[in-house]
């Protein structure tokens, strides 16, 4: 079959993707830097796919989305040129293509995530927001939902959800070192407020400062009788997650956070015996087996991930994953690259003094993230401000509270009358803004800056991350 002989071809991708420049890292290479930084720290494993840095762009906001390799791109565009796809829901051949593809890249996912196929099913969607918004459909009627405060707010949404369906809510909360507080969390598992369906809701890696947090609450919140909700969104960056050892009942990712193309895809691994705490809430083509208009009646798709999937899935882009995940298993461990960079980075801006300027950092040393504030004197400067002037100048950093508002309050230490004063001043809802928030808040910050660093990064990005924070806090 060309198209498999072709789409093989795409999966080897790591060696055909050295666009950068090599001039460029051998000068690093050499540096004593790289030296001190280089053996077990790994990093000369995972310079092979394209780096920004080699067309003098620094970019590191990996938790925003991965760098993909050339290869990904191009091979996938071939294989769309020789490949005649069709709707996998019509029965011709190039549906029939389409299909199996589809079923192939369901299994690979399983695979690669080490799945057991008679536990774990793919429901695909356009990333990790649509998966985790699935759980619309989770039965909260009068039950509970647990959130840790550190939450993407595409599951702090789903608290609407459960408010809606009269369930409780509660948060746990987090430590300063933004840690989750094992005593609290401990309590709020085994005292819930609802004997009826619960779910618990935490992210396996946080998207604000990259803090790992604890497997092991999958277990202990199931052995209290919990479904879990494991947000690997920001985790499978540069994390692989083992169902074969932890076992989630919902864990929602986007694929471009792992191998960055294609983008607009994700999907929600569910166990299958969840579906049991499931109800679909409408129908939609694709969806169903059988709908009469004569009749108030219709029948769902038999198999969970059917009744899942509305309308036509993304069969054009979907068998692109498979090569995505062949090139993440070529690649190897790459988390320890990642948290070497980070932690150069880390240890070069807590010391980092220039003209008023320097650095609070905000995360743990560690992590594959640094976030941090630049202060001018004793004041903290506008994220955004730093946002810009770094990408002025070829750095690519992200700024703001990364839509997890749980973390963003406890670094800056928001009261709850801040947010208090703030709704009731609000004659109408569209009246709440951010420059309010600021300044109700006494002037304190409302975001920070996050470095985050994947596969595609090299010391040389630290090098220049550096050397631009320096010039920006030398012209504060
Ligand atoms: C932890 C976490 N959860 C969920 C999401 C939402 O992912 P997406 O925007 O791809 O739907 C993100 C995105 O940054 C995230 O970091």
């Amino acid at each position: 079959m060309t198209s498999d002989s072709n789409y093989d071809n795409i999966s080897d991708s790591s060696n055909d993707s050295l666009l950068f420049s090599r001039l460029v890292h051998r000068h690093f290479r050499t540096n004593s830097l790289n030296k001190k930084f280089g053996g077990s720290g790994g990093y000369t494993t995972v310079e092979e796919p394209i780096s920004p840095a080699s067309h003098g762009q620094v970019y590191t906001d990996w938790t925003g989305a991965a760098v993909p390799p050339a290869t990904l791109i191009d091979g996938w565009h071939k294989h769309l040129r020789r490949n005649l796809l069709g709707n996998p829901h019509s029965h011709h051949r190039p549906s029939a293509k389409a299909m199996e593809d589809i079923k192939r890249t369901r299994a690979a996912i399983l695979d690669y995530f080490r799945a057991p196929h008679d536990e774990y099913e793919v429901i695909f969607t356009s990333g990790a927001t649509s998966a985790i918004r699935l759980l619309e459909h989770y039965k909260f009627m009068g039950g509970e939902i647990l959130l840790t405060a550190d939450n993407h707010n595409s599951v702090n949404g789903l608290r609407e959800t459960a408010k809606q369906s009269g369930a409780v809510v509660r948060y746990a909360p987090i430590n300063g070192d933004l840690a989750i507080d094992a005593d609290m969390l401990d309590r709020m598992l085994s005292f819930p407020r609802s004997n009826n369906q619960r779910l618990f809701a935490f992210p396996a890696k946080s998207n604000y400062a990259g803090t790992m947090h604890s497997l092991d609450w999958v277990r202990r919140a199931k052995s209290k009788g919990w479904d879990v909700l494991l947000d690997a969104a920001a985790f499978c960056a540069n994390d692989r997650l083992d169902l074969g050892r932890v076992k989630p009942d919902f864990v929602p990712l986007s694929f471009y956070k792992m191998f960055g193309y294609p983008t607009g895809l994700g999907c929600l691994i569910i166990r299958k015996d969840a579906y049991s705490r499931m109800h679909k809430k409408w129908f939609a083509g694709g969806s169903i087996l059988i709908v009469s208009v004569m009749m108030d009646f219709y029948a769902p798709e038999v198999l969970g991930y059917a009744r899942f999937e509305d309308g036509t899935v993304n069969f054009g882009q979907i068998p692109a994953i498979i090569p995505g995940l062949q090139f993440l298993n070529s690649l190897g461990e790459t988390k320890s690259h990642a948290v070497g960079l980070a932690t150069v980075l880390y240890d070069r801006l807590a010391e980092l003094r220039a003209g008023r300027g320097s650095i609070l950092i905000h995360s743990a040393r560690g992590n594959d993230t640094v976030t941090f504030s630049v202060k001018a004197g004793d004041k903290i400067i506008n994220a955004w401000d730093f946002e810009k002037a770094a990408n002025e100048r070829g750095v690519f950093v992200r700024s703001g509270c990364f839509c997890n508002p749980g973390v963003n309050e406890k670094v800056f230490g928001y009261e709850i009358e801040t947010y208090a004063r703030l709704y009731n001043d609000a004659i109408m809802p569209d009246a709440i803004t951010i420059e309010k928030l600021g300044e109700f808040s006494g002037g304190a910050p409302i975001g920070a800056i996050r470095a985050s660093f994947g596969y595609a990064n090299t010391i040389v990005d630290v090098e220049c991350f550096t050397a631009v924070t320096r010039d920006i806090l030398n012209q504060l």
